[in-house]
């Protein structure tokens, strides 16, 4: 049986940061929606010209593009999955454990909310910076690359995200309190997830330790 952790959280909680680290320890695969939309917008192709003004203001993709990227990504792969923003509204939720229902004893989906004060999402958010070769990821204070502004890995300048302004994150907690939230809920009542939460407010170090427990503890 397949595990599939599904990483929910607002903004700037840790998700990217702590699917990286989930993936190099056990080797899953993580696929990040986020990421996945600023690959289409940075390539100029069709969804990416239909989502770009949606993402920019930090409202939501439509929910048919969304579950076109992820459903045929899970199915493809033979690994242990990481998704990494999806589902976001409570129709994604919905279509998501439906496609778990189809499938009996293939997959395992555990749910791992990750809790941060809204208060220091725009903190997070706007010292976020990462790699456009390797995606890593890096914050100005709380993790910072060895050389000012560039990858450790692959020594590329590090960018900003174009969805960091002060008002756009706004856009982005309000959005997330009134369509994301709800699914914490819906988790904590289907049988089919398992469902854990963790705190975001603690070091890196201490989310990944208290994720690993949880992975353990599955596993
Ligand atoms: P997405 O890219 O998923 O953005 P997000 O959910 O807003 O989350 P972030 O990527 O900003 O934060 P994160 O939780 O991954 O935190 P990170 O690890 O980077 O989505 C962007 C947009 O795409 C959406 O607004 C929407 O338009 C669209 N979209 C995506 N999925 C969709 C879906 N399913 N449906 C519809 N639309 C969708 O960490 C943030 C920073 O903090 C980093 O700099 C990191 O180094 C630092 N940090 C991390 N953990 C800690 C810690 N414990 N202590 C201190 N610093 C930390």
């Amino acid at each position: 049986m397949r595990l599939v952790f599904i990483l929910i959280g607002p903004p700037g909680s840790g998700k990217g940061t702590q699917a990286d680290m989930l993936c190099e320890k056990f080797g899953f695969v993580s696929y990040s929606t986020g990421a996945i939309f600023r690959n289409e917008m940075a390539r100029g192709t069709a969804i990416g010209q239909r989502i770009t003004p949606l993402m920019d203001k930090g409202l939501f993709v439509p929910d048919d593009i969304v579950m076109e990227a992820v459903i045929g990504r899970i199915q493809k792969t033979r690994r242990n999955v990481i998704l990494d923003g999806f589902p976001r509204t409570l129709v994604q939720a919905k279509l998501l454990e439906r496609f778990f229902q189809l499938a009996p004893g293939r997959f395992l989906p555990v749910a791992i909310e990750i809790g941060l004060p809204m208060r220091e999402v725009y903190r997070r958010v706007s010292g976020r910076m990462s790699c456009d070769k390797c995606g890593k990821v890096y914050h100005v204070k709380f993790r910072p690359p060895r050389l000012t502004q560039r990858c450790d890995k692959c020594r590329r300048p590090l960018k900003f995200r174009s969805d960091a302004t002060r008002a756009v994150v706004k856009t982005r907690i309000k959005v997330y309190q009134k369509e994301t939230w709800p699914i914490v809920k819906f988790f904590r009542q289907r049988p089919i997830f398992k469902f854990f939460s963790v705190k975001g407010a603690q070091s890196i170090a201490a989310v990944s330790a208290s994720i690993i427990k949880i992975v353990k503890k599955i596993t």
